[in-house]
């Protein structure tokens, strides 16, 4: 929840010293194209209008082989972060907060939010690389560089090598979980999905052809 207050109330489009307390803000992943359009454009507004970051540097090709998660701050897009996954560690990247929506919580919750997901999913290890500056944001998460690597540089800015380490979590995703469980939608696994309701419908024989042929569809019309 944001902290600053503006001392005017209803005030409808959210600035910097506007912030409208008990404005609702919210994390989660992103699903869809119009919360990937969001992710991007405060990709492009910090990464590249703020920090003069090369257009393909910033988008790397990896965008759709990861889960990405977005802040919103009430229907405003305000923060996003991204997770790529690895057999022993999940790398947690492109962390940005528009202007208006820094020093609120909304970083740390976005953060949070990331390591709870990759806990979830039974990671133990968050890596990560903290920009020269921001060691001390990361190791607020646990996050601690990884002895004996040097410091290195991409896009213009120093990188250290962070490391965070966690104890398993007992809700974590394991084999021993229902399969309908472990089918469901990313992140959204303690209620039912769409797909439990689906095996109400009768399974078809395995040797029914799966797609009607003209024929049949003819001879039913
Ligand atoms: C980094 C970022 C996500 C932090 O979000 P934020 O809302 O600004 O977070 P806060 O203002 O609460 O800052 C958290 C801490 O990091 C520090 N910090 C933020 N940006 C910093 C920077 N560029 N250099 C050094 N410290 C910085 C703050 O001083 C604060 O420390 P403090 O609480 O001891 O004062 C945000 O500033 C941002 O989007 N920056 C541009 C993108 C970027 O650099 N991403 C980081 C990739 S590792």
């Amino acid at each position: 929840m944001l902290l600053v207050e503006s001392g005017k109330e209803n005030i409808s489009a959210p600035t910097p010293r506007r912030i409208i307390r008990n404005t609702p803000t919210e994390v989660r992943i992103a699903r869809g194209f119009d919360e990937l359009l969001m992710v991007y454009s405060i990709r492009a507004a910090v990464y590249i209008a703020e920090q003069d970051c090369p257009f393909a540097e910033e988008f790397d090709g990896n965008d759709l082989c990861a889960t990405q998660f977005i802040a919103l701050f009430g229907d405003e897009p305000a923060g996003c972060l991204r997770a790529r996954f690895f057999a022993g560690f999940v790398k947690l990247e492109r962390l940005a907060i528009r202007k208006p929506y820094r020093r609120s919580t909304i970083a740390f919750d976005l953060v949070r939010f990331g390591i709870d997901h990759a806990r979830r999913k039974g990671f133990q290890r968050i890596y990560g690389h903290a920009r020269e500056g921001l060691e001390p944001f990361w190791a607020r998460f646990g996050g601690k560089p990884i002895p004996g690597r040097e410091e290195f540089v991409f896009s213009d800015h120093r990188y250290t090598e962070m490391v965070a380490d966690f104890e398993p979590l007992s809700e974590a995703i394991t084999l021993a979980d229902p399969p309908m469980k472990i089918l469901r939608p990313e992140g959204d696994w303690d209620r039912e999905g769409i797909l439990e309701s689906s095996a109400a419908r009768p399974a078809r024989l395995a040797s029914s052809k799966s797609v009607k042929t003209g024929r049949r569809l003819e001879t039913a019309a």
